[in-house]
């Protein structure tokens, strides 16, 4: 019991009434890990009977903290997808920054169940902390792309790709995903070591298959191109139509995202999103060093600004 009292948020939530009852002077911390067996006074067995209830309520929790914790914690290869109400409310503020929408938060919430069903459903993870997913999630269809066509580059197991379908479909947009992805059974880093995945699933094309028909997405709204976004081959495949939305979430490195950053250019048709994933990430310096270059020389993209750790460009 003790011990249970001195996590976080069950203080939190009994510091009241344990402040209460500490200023009659009838309890201390001590007295909170006894059972209350002793016969007192009147009095005395008031405060009994409430410390008896706040360990019976603090066992409740306890039970309540387990489970959410088995479903929402970072236990099991994924991430923590528990996030407090400052960091929605920071978040919220940040989308506002950059769609001018004024109440973003039905469409935060929405999300936010979206990537839970999304990543309980499927196997693997999506890669990143749960404001980062959220605020591509949310801003990209907000900015309202010219067309639903998407292209991500670099998808892991592919559970994004499906939020963002789900997204696109939330706002009535007629989809169609193309996924790259060297889907060789490991992520994929240069200059990182390309060991297997902390959720143990491979990366590969049957993994991402099943997470797209787990996730919900027919398979006529998707195509999967197997190799690396500087590949010509995959490069000629991929460039036969303009997309509305491209998210670039692959080779981390400057030269990596700068590559995709001007085959991007090339792609995309007017007022298309691009999303650049981990930028302003100070894990992923190459990230923000290649957007800020290439945006220097750029006529094609401007800077609508950045939500989390991602940034958002339009094209013109
Ligand atoms: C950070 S993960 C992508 C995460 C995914 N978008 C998500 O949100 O869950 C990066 C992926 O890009 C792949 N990748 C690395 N270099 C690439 C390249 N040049 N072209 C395409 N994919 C690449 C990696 O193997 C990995 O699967």
């Amino acid at each position: 019991m003790s011990s249970l009292l001195s996590t976080a948020p069950v203080k939190r939530l009994f510091a009241p009434a344990l402040r209460r009852l500490e200023a009659r002077g009838r309890i201390t911390a001590k007295d909170t890990a006894k059972s209350p067996t002793t016969t007192g006074s009147g009095h005395d067995s008031g405060v009994h009977a409430e410390v008896a209830e706040l360990r019976k309520q603090v066992e409740a929790l306890r039970y309540e903290l387990h489970y959410t914790e088995l479903l929402f914690g970072d236990l099991g290869g994924r991430g923590n997808r528990r996030p407090t109400s400052k960091q929605i409310a920071h978040l919220e503020k940040e989308i506002r920054a950059v769609t001018g929408v004024e109440s973003p938060h039905a469409a935060v919430v929405q999300a936010y169940r979206s990537i839970v069903e999304v990543e309980l459903r499927g196997v693997g993870r999506i890669a990143g902390g749960t404001m980062n997913v959220l605020g591509k999630l949310v801003t990209t269809p907000l900015l309202a792309p010219p067309n639903g066509q998407v292209l991500e580059i670099g998808t892991l197991f592919g559970l994004f790709s499906c939020c963002m379908a789900r997204q696109m479909t939330r706002y009535g947009v007629d989809y169609r995903l193309s996924i790259v992805d060297p889907l060789v059974d490991v992520q994929i880093q240069p200059g990182r070591p390309n060991g297997s995945d902390r959720s143990g699933s491979p990366v590969s094309e049957p993994v991402l298959r099943a997470n797209l028909a787990l996730g919900g997405v027919p398979e006529e709204r998707v195509r999967i191109r197997r190799g690396y976004s500087t590949d010509p081959a995959a490069r000629a495949e991929l460039s036969d139509r303009e997309y509305g939305v491209v998210i670039i979430d692959g080779d981390h490195t400057e030269e990596g995202v700068r590559a995709d950053l001007e085959w991007a250019e090339k792609l995309v048709a007017p007022g298309a999103i691009v999303v650049l994933d981990d930028y302003g990430d100070t894990k992923w310096p190459g990230v923000t060093k290649a957007a800020e270059g290439h945006l220097q020389d750029s006529d094609r993209f401007e800077f609508l600004g950045s939500v989390a750790t991602s940034a958002f460009l339009r094209a013109t």
